[in-house]
């Protein structure tokens, strides 16, 4: 693991270095381009995670479950993470929080790239289009940019396991991605396990007894809870209100 704890500190001080997002997404290639052309650190990590199984315990789950939190930096100023993709995998279109870059560690990743054509102004309505199709190879990289920017769909086109190491910039979005369906012309927010248990229990009170709901919603708004919750309690007060 050396190599990777190498490669982290690398990236702490390069996006320390580096003011612009372009010249972090050039330098920050190259870094993950070393890093996945020889994997054999992956397989001590995994090695670790199946015979010292407790010491993976804590944390907390990601939207996508074939997701592996890597490192995170005490300053937030960027996460590693590792995807193991199974045969045919593909993930649904959707954005990110920050910028990205996506290496290749085993097999081969395709990567769909889309544009928004709609001017985002219809809630839950999108418009998207396809912009760019490629396969990347071990130590090959792709990378996207926040937000309605970097727009892109996985696949693991191999009839094996794929893995890639995605490392992600500062985000500037916190607590959700939003998902796109090309032909329904839908975005729909994304949450994590935890805070969607919670995103379905608020929209569920209101649903059996929006009287006693109001009340409920009230009481949590009145404690701290991240943006991204804020805003789902007082959705759904304002349905309650609106009937
Ligand atoms: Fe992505």
């Amino acid at each position: 693991m050396e190599r990777f704890e190498n490669f982290c500190g690398r990236i702490q001080r390069m996006i320390a270095d580096e003011r612009t997002i372009t010249r972090k997404i050039e330098n920050g290639r190259e870094l993950v381009s070393e890093l996945v052309i020889r994997p054999d650190w992956f397989f001590d990590y995994l090695k670790k995670m199946i015979l010292e199984p407790s010491s993976f315990e804590s944390r907390s789950p990601g939207i996508w479950p074939n997701e592996y939190a890597l490192y995170r930096s005490p300053e937030r100023s960027f996460v590693v993470l590792a995807y193991i993709w199974d045969a045919k995998l593909a993930d649904i279109i959707h954005d990110h929080g920050s910028w990205g870059i996506i290496g290749t560690l085993c097999a081969r990743l395709g990567e769909r790239k889309y544009e928004r054509i709609d001017d985002g102004g219809r809630e839950g309505y999108a418009e998207i289009r396809e912009t760019e199709h490629k396969v990347c190879g071990p130590g090959e990289t792709t990378f996207v940019l926040p937000l309605n920017k970097g727009l892109h769909a996985m696949d693991n086109p191999t009839d094996g396991i794929a893995v890639s190491i995605n490392l992600y910039g500062k985000t500037i979005r916190q607590g959700y991605i939003q998902f796109f369906d090309p032909e329904k012309k839908t975005v729909t927010r994304a949450f994590p396990p935890r805070t969607l248990k919670e995103v379905l229990a608020v929209k569920t009170l209101a649903a059996i007894d929006p009287s006693r709901a109001e009340g409920v919603l009230r009481k949590a708004l009145g404690t701290s809870r991240p943006p991204q919750l804020i805003e789902q309690y007082e959705a759904a007060l304002a349905r309650i209100r609106g009937k």
